[in-house]
């Protein structure tokens, strides 16, 4: 499947579901509404949006939204294929450190596609999040 491609048709059951999961978004603070899905290995898509709260330490990405839902699910390492982020800004919007991290755990090659309402953009998150902390790393 042609995930390298950020225009082929295989994206857009996930930048659908990201939009839909964007309209869900809990942002009352910052009023920046973000869309997640992501793409299981049994091709079962799971969206997540961002999740703010009046303690705003506390507030959560819709990346990982996507993730710990998809976990739930009985999503394992491995099982992660692509995920698509979409918001309204000018500038796409890449995952912030904490959900690279985060993903790191159940991807390595991971095709990300970043979109607003008119622009795309692929990128992949070895290269934004190169030479991880993984769970490798605690092998004694
Ligand atoms: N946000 C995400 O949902 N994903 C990111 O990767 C970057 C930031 C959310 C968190 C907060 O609700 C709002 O965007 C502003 O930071």
């Amino acid at each position: 499947m042609a995930f390298s491609d950020p225009h082929s048709q295989v994206w857009e059951p996930l930048v659908g579901a990201a939009w839909r999961a964007w309209a869900s978004a809990y942002a009352p603070y910052s009023g920046f509404r973000v869309g997640a899905a992501l793409l299981r290995a049994d091709g079962s898509i799971v969206p997540g949006c961002n999740v703010e709260n009046a303690s705003y330490p506390v507030s959560q990405c819709a990346e990982r939204t996507a993730v710990c839902a998809a976990v739930s699910q009985g999503m394992a390492v491995g099982d992660l294929l692509a995920l698509a982020v979409v918001t309204e800004a000018g500038e796409l919007t890449p995952p912030c450190g904490a959900c690279r991290q985060v993903l790191a755990e159940f991807a390595g090659e991971l095709p990300i596609l970043l979109a607003n309402r008119t622009d795309r953009s692929l990128c992949d998150l070895r290269d934004l999040l190169p030479q991880a902390f993984t769970g490798r790393h605690l092998a004694r």
